[in-house]
């Protein structure tokens, strides 16, 4: 059972770039790759809880712009200090023009 959300237009997004999408309460950020894919994370860094939307996306990473911690976006990896904990990620599909993501609940 998902809970898909339209989150904004596929064009909303640049290409290697993201942008925040806040739900129910929940801060989520959204990546459309070099390749025009398009992935989803919890928008809040796992290292201090700052917005990622600031962040800078270099290929399939997004590299958080207070203590440059590097996740791997695609798979939520974190990829070395100060960050440790892995960003959760979510299902994402486009339709319509519309990029949609699994929230979950
Ligand atoms: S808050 Fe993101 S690396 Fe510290």
């Amino acid at each position: 059972m998902g809970n898909w959300v339209e989150a904004c237009a596929a064009d909303d997004i640049d290409g290697e770039d993201l942008i925040r999408f806040d739900y129910d309460g929940h801060s989520y950020a959204i990546y459309r790759s070099p390749e025009d894919e398009y992935f989803a994370t919890d928008g809040l860094c796992t290292h201090e809880q700052v917005h990622l939307e600031d962040g800078l996306v270099m290929g399939d990473t997004i590299e958080c712009p207070k203590h440059n911690g590097v996740f791997n976006y695609k798979t939520g990896e974190a990829k070395g200090a100060p960050v440790c904990v892995n960003l959760k990620t979510y299902a994402v599909k486009v339709e319509g023009g519309s990029v949609f993501i699994d929230v979950g609940r």
